[in-house]
């Protein structure tokens, strides 16, 4: 298995050399490299890759005579600003892998066996989460797609066509060849270490949303302008984030949190003209996120009319609550000695999947700290490896 020497080969792809974290934005230098090199390495196996107009492809193990819908696993190989080396890239290199285990074992599948990877699962670069599933499955329309710009006003078309890809918006044939998905992923949390064991299964995803807020003020000079007289939209911004931090907090587990903001004109001696914050916020139901979301906006207007500003705001890439395959998820605990079921708080490609009503399940690889989305990330060797074995047994039950 050639696990170590493929995350040797990825792991300087990207990464900052001052931060040690990584930035592989979709359609950017470092985020292609990656995906030339999973292009590689399929193709040092012999597998047969096809792609889709939206980035995404799989990569086909299917021998002489072997057809119909097959067992599909993969990940995504884009980062967030700053991200581990985890998050992503793990699921990708331990299907792979997998692959060298189950031809070490001289398996021949009765069932295609596919290594698939979608594109700005992250939403780092044009803000919507998982935008490859998405776009595959019709979960968004290519007419909204190409609305989509990254910070630098880049349009999504311009970013593919910029790194040579022919882009062709829309639901993916890919998709019709996939009778069972299977995505492997770090733990972005903490259950795993809690229960001593090396690897989960996921039951759910948490519903889960960005929202954009706006607000606008007035610029003024930082002197001489009375605090009495100020409309500060960096002070309504302040209080909607206390808003939320606290809100979120009354509940039962609820997160909230503002990651991102950008200041007009971002001068140290002008009061702003207007403060655009990104929320981010996820609960254990679809109601609670929507009560969530109403009642941090309500604050946050009513702070606007006590400061003179005003406040809007707009979601930006909504996910709704997903179960995954239950039966599934259980035949796969089973088969990998009682894993336990957990569900999770973070978005991923298998979740748009299986809300297709694709069978889908999800691995999940211990995290020893839980960080993630951070340079931090981290898993053990030994644990990846675990990972890779359970990979195989569980591709070998479906298509073996
Ligand atoms: C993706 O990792 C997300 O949950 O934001
Ligand atoms: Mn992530
Ligand atoms: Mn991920």
């Amino acid at each position: 298995m050639d696990f170590e020497r493929m995350w040797r080969d990825l792991e300087p792809l990207g990464r900052s050399a001052a931060s040690g974290g990584y930035f592989r934005q979709p359609f950017g230098a470092a985020e292609r490299e990656c995906m030339a090199w999973y292009v590689e390495e399929c193709v040092r196996r012999g597998l047969s890759l096809e792609h889709d107009g939206n980035g995404n492809a799989i990569a086909w193990w299917r021998p002489e005579g072997v057809t119909g819908k097959g067992v599909v696993t993969g990940s995504h190989l884009d980062s967030v600003l700053d991200g581990g080396a985890f998050d992503g890239p793990l699921g990708v290199v331990s299907g792979l892998a997998a692959y060298d285990v189950l031809r070490d074992r001289g398996l021949t599948p009765s069932r295609p066996i596919g290594f698939g990877v979608f594109v700005e699962e992250e939403g780092s670069r044009f803000g919507l989460a998982c935008l490859g599933s998405r776009l595959a499955t019709g979960a968004i329309t290519p007419a909204a797609a190409r609305e989509l710009r990254d910070r630098e006003g880049v349009a999504l078309l311009d970013a593919m066509a910029s790194t040579g890809l022919e882009p062709a918006l829309g639901p993916s044939r890919l998709l019709d060849e996939i009778g069972t998905f299977v995505e492997l992923h770090v733990e972005q949390g903490r259950d795993l270490v809690l229960r001593d064991r090396p690897i989960g299964v996921a039951s759910a995803i948490w519903p889960h949303g960005r929202y954009r807020f706006e607000v606008e003020g007035e610029a003024n000079h930082a002197g001489t302008t009375r605090m009495e007289d100020r409309r500060d939209p960096m002070l309504t911004y302040a209080m909607t984030a206390l808003a939320a931090n606290k809100q979120a907090r009354l509940g039962e587990g609820p997160r909230a949190t503002f990651g991102r903001l950008q200041v007009e004109p971002n001068g140290t001696n002008a009061v702003p003209s207007k403060v655009t914050a990104w929320l981010d916020a996820r609960c254990a139901t679809e109601a609670e996120l929507d009560e969530l979301i109403a009642t941090i906006t309500r604050l946050g207007e009513d702070r606007a009319g006590r400061d003179g500003t005003s406040l809007s705001m707009t979601p930006e890439s909504v996910s709704p609550a997903v179960d995954f395959d239950a039966a599934l998820a259980g035949r796969l605990s089973e088969s990998l000695d009682a894993a336990p079921i957990i569900p999770t708080q973070a978005g991923h490609d298998a979740g748009i999947l299986s809300a297709t009503g694709i069978p889908t399940a999800m691995l999940f690889v211990r995290n020893p700290t839980g960080v993630s989305h951070s340079p931090a990330e981290f898993a053990e060797t030994a644990d990846c490896i675990a990972g890779v074995t359970a990979l195989a047994d569980v591709l070998e039950e479906l298509a073996g």
